[in-house]
This record gives C-alpha cells, structure tokens and sequence, in this order.
C-alpha cells in the first residue's frame, strides 16, 4: 500500500470485504441514503473491464445516439458515483494555484444530485455498497455490469495504477496485490460473482468485454433491447463504428485526456500513459510470466469452484 504515493491517495480501509480508499468511511452514510430514480441506468464494475466502452454505449443508446450532445466529456455526460473517494481532491483545490477540475470531479454525490433523470451512472461499488434502496429492492433502476479476463483485468489495472493513482512498485507487485484482493474495490471474484448471481433479475444485464470485442453489434442489438430503447440497423451500424476502439481512442471526449493532462499538468503522476491502452483480448500473454499465468489460473480455479461462472 505504501507504493501508492500520489497525494490523492490517503490510505486504505476494508469494507463488508473490499479495499477501498479511506475517504469512504466519511462519504459512506450519503453512499448508502442516495435517492434512487427508476429511470436511471446504473452501469457497474470491477475497475478496468470495459466500463467507459459501455458507459458511452449506454449514454449513446439512452440519448438516441445524440452525437453533438455526445461531445460532451463523459464524465459529465455519466457521471462517476464515488470518484470523490477514489480521487481526493480537497487539498490540492486548497493549495495548487489554477487547480479547477470539473464538477462531475470535485464533488461526485453533489454532481449526482444536481443531474436530472434519467442519468447513466458509473460505479464500482460492490453490490454490497450500493444504496439501500437497490438492495432492499425499493428501487430497481435498470443495471448493466461488464466483466472482463482478470488476468487481462490486472494488466490494464496496473497501468491504470500508474498513469492515475501514483503506483510505484513493478507489475510482479501488482499482481499480488491484485491476488490478494488488495487493489481499489477487490477482492475481484467477490465482486463479479455477487453480481453475476444477480443476472437472472430482470432490471440486470450482464455483459463481457470478450463478447464486445467479438461481435459488438450483437452486444449493442441486445442492450438497446434490454433498455427497450430500439435501433434500426443503420443505427446498430453506426453505433458499433462509433465504439471501436480507434475512434474512442481520438474522441477526446472519452479517452481521459482531460484527466491525463491535469495529473501532467500538476504532477500527481509521472507515468506517461494514456487511457487507451491496447483494448485486446489476451495481451496478458504477452507480458505474464509462465509462473504467473499459473498462479493466476490456480487462483481461478479455486474461487470458480461450484459457480457456473465462464470467463
Ligand atoms: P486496456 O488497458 O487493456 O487497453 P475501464 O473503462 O473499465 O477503465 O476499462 C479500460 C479498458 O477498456 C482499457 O483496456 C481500454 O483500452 C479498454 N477500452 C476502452 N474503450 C474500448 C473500446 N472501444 N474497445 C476495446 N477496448 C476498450
């Protein structure tokens, strides 16, 4: 945990199970009180799965492919529920001089509040930390959660590590960390296995980042239609060339460089990276070791037991 030494990362605390940022404990009651519209579509996941791809498909879909509006970052557009406590900013808007992030990062429960409904909201709340309302079933927005090849996952995590949260030690050190379910929101199966008991509801729908790669015209028939918000074909078509990865990656509206540039622009990092990274299936391959993979693959085996989970 000491190699996380960027100056908005202020120590860790366990929750129902998870490693979370330590701001939590102070947000934790307004999390949990949040007012829940029905007409909001709730996207969750494990960190580095696909989120920001589906994020802009569902905007996309519920917005009726509104591509002016659509420039708009996408932060704004679908806001972060908790990137108050992943992201904390406070001392840096005391002390940097010109420090002015946008609203959706200064203060994400106010920026939630502010939005009118239906809103798209991105979190990567375990299911257990999610608002009372959505447990006890009071309210039942429609949610989508993506889940992606962890070892793939731990791949774009560490860069992600790197290029936002001021990790320093070597991907090896990562890797057990993640095993450990020491990471931001891990342990990983805890929180894809808990949702995935929850795929059979019918406000829930379950996607993988492996099923977008492969046919994404397909993935996106089938959430336009669990949204019950139809496209026609030519839209289908339209929508799946918006979303590869090519054009996410220039759309500066998605891809993070406004992030990127404040963590350059005021050192909070010094990883040169960018957001876009590779969006490939099995890169893990070419960067695990042997002895890892195995680890890995051990690591899978024992939390898959009993489940008819397939990655
Ligand atoms: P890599 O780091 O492996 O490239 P999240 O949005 O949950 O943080 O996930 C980020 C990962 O999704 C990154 O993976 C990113 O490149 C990938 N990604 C984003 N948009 C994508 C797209 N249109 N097609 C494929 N992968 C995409």
């Amino acid at each position: 945990e000491e190699k996380f030494t960027s100056s908005f990362r202020k120590g860790y605390i366990e929750v129902n199970g998870f490693s979370f940022p330590k701001r939590y404990e102070e947000l934790k009651e307004e999390f949990d009180n949040l007012e829940v519209n029905e007409e909001d579509v709730w996207i969750c996941s494990f960190p580095k799965t696909g989120t920001t791809w589906t994020q802009e498909m569902v905007w996309m879909i519920v917005n009726n492919m509104d591509f002016e509006e659509g420039q708009v970052n996408l932060g704004h557009r679908s806001p972060f529920l908790e990137v108050s406590i992943v992201f904390d900013f406070r001392d840096l808007l005391k002390n940097v001089p010109n420090f002015n992030p946008p609203p959706f990062l200064q203060d994400s429960l106010a920026f939630v509040r502010s939005q009118k409904s239906p809103i798209c909201m991105k979190t990567h709340f375990p299911y257990q930390c999610l608002p009372t309302q959505i447990q006890n079933g009071v309210k039942k927005p429609k949610m989508i959660y993506v889940a992606r090849d962890p070892k793939d996952t731990c791949i774009s995590y560490y860069h992600h590590s790197k290029l936002m949260e001021g990790f320093k030690g070597n991907f090896e050190e990562f890797c057990e960390l993640f095993l450990a379910g020491k990471v931001n929101f891990g342990p990983y199966w805890k929180h894809v296995l808990t949702y995935w008991g929850l795929r059979n509801s019918p406000n829930f729908l379950f996607l993988k980042y492996e099923d977008m790669k492969k046919d994404l015209s397909k993935v996106i028939r089938q959430v336009s239609e669990f949204l019950e918000r139809p496209l026609n074909e030519e839209q289908v078509k339209i929508l799946t060339k918006h979303l590869s990865f090519e054009e996410m990656k220039k759309n500066p509206a998605v891809n993070y460089e406004l992030v990127c540039d404040l963590n350059k622009r005021f050192k909070l990092t010094e990883y040169d990276g960018v957001f876009m990274r590779s969006g490939s299936v099995g890169g893990h391959k070419d960067v695990m070791s042997p002895e890892m993979i195995k680890r890995f693959d051990e690591w899978i085996k024992e939390n898959l037991e009993g489940s008819d989970y397939v990655i």
